[in-house]
């Protein structure tokens, strides 16, 4: 097993950095003591990338993330760089990164404690002990296919994009719901628009041929998305492995995020090529900016999921139950703060998380 881990950290806009700080602080505490070393490049992206280099994603900055074990990334965006268009907006930047690494599977598992079960939205005896794990497609669909463009003036002015899915693409992110579906309670569900769109048609065809083929054992259900947002707020016991496009994911995915409470709170791994992308699923909250206030925990775990690609398994299960320990012991965010919560900022839960981490190693 390699013994130094060369980690590209990105940790772009507004949150970013701030929650950045804790994984790292987090992550060195845990490598010292589970005995690995971390090398870190540090690297611009998004709106600091613009600010820097005139560019969201340099071709340098790509260049040093494949040269890594893995990407750990922040956020990218905000109000500043709000009025560029095209490859120049900072979420453009990130759409790159994840093309340029072939990072084709978006993996976002939602686990809600039992600690946490009071701080969600929905009643804590629909979410208390959840555990569902959406595989979201990340470099195809609405986001990436051509062509996309504009014309005309005045109410005559248009603009498009175009949904675009290959029984190739369908198939191998497929693979990837059925495989962890396999390794969790072996139920899919598929979700598309296949009532109304003949992309969604040929997704719901390949996903059901592929698992007629390879993978009857594993239960396959298909919902539209319209139901799937309502059924993830009513019932969401009922799902094991979500698996969807891009945009629908990307939707998706957020309602998950809080049903323990907060966005701040859900790590992804964005897989399949040879370096992975770390990123949590919020963005870089400008409202809350540089005020000592994200919660760092979506974060911090996906420091732990890419620490599971490293298999570096007890390090990372060290975070999970020092994330656990520290949420049993009442200490929230203000995202998650309710009555009877102790209020703690950016850096005091990255520091309580990581004296539990040390303490559970
Ligand atoms: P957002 O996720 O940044 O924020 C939505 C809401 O959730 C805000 O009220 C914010 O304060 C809160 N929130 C998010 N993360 C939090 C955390 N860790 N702790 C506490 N509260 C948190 O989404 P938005 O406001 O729609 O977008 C802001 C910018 O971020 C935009 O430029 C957007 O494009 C970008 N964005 C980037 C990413 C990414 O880099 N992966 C993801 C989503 C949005
Ligand atoms: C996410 C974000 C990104 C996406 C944006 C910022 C490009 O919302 O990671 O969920 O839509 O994929
Ligand atoms: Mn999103």
């Amino acid at each position: 097993m390699t013994n130094t881990y060369k980690i590209t950290l990105l940790p772009g806009d507004g949150i970013g950095p701030e929650v950045i700080t804790e994984a790292v602080k987090v992550l060195d505490a845990v490598a010292v003591a589970a005995k690995f070393n971390i090398s870190y490049n540090e690297q611009h992206a998004g709106g600091a990338a613009i600010d820097a280099h005139n560019d969201p994603m340099p071709d340098s900055v790509i260049d040093a993330c494949k040269a890594s074990h893995a990407v750990l990334l922040g956020a990218v965006g905000g109000p500043k760089w709000d009025a560029l268009t095209g490859a120049m907006r900072p979420e453009s930047g990130l759409l790159k990164i994840r093309k340029e690494l072939g990072a084709f599977a978006n993996l976002r598992p939602v686990t809600v404690p039992n600690s946490l079960a009071e701080n969600s939205p929905l009643r804590p005896e629909a979410v208390s002990g959840l555990d569902l794990f959406t595989v979201r497609e990340l470099t195809g669909g609405i986001y990436f296919g051509q062509p996309v463009g504009e014309e005309g003036e005045g109410a005559e002015k248009r603009a498009w994009n175009t949904m675009i899915y290959s029984v190739g693409e369908i198939e191998r992110v497929a693979r990837v719901a059925f495989d962890w579906a396999r390794k969790r309670r072996n139920k899919v569900t598929s979700v598309d628009k296949a009532n109304v769109l003949h992309v969604s048609r040929l997704w719901r065809d390949t996903v059901k041929t592929l698992h007629e083929n390879e993978y009857s054992d594993v239960e396959l259900d298909h919902m539209y998305i319209d139901n799937a947002a309502m059924q993830m707020v009513i019932n969401p016991r009922q799902f094991d492995v979500i698996l969807t496009g891009n945009i629908f994911g990307d939707i998706l995915s957020d309602a998950s995020a809080t049903l323990g409470g907060s966005l701040g709170l859900l790590p992804s791994a964005s897989v399949g090529g040879p370096v992975g992308i770390f990123e949590p699923v919020h963005g870089s909250a400008p409202d809350i900016a540089g005020q000592d206030k994200a919660n760092p925990l979506a974060m911090i775990l996906s420091v732990a999921m890419m620490l599971d690609t490293l298999d570096q398994d007890i390090a990372a299960k060290a975070i999970r139950q020092g994330v656990e320990k520290v949420l049993d012991q009442g200490y929230r965010s203000g995202d998650l703060w309710r009555e009877g919560n102790t209020l703690a900022s950016t850096s005091e839960l990255g520091q309580y998380v990581k004296e539990a981490a040390l303490a559970a190693l």
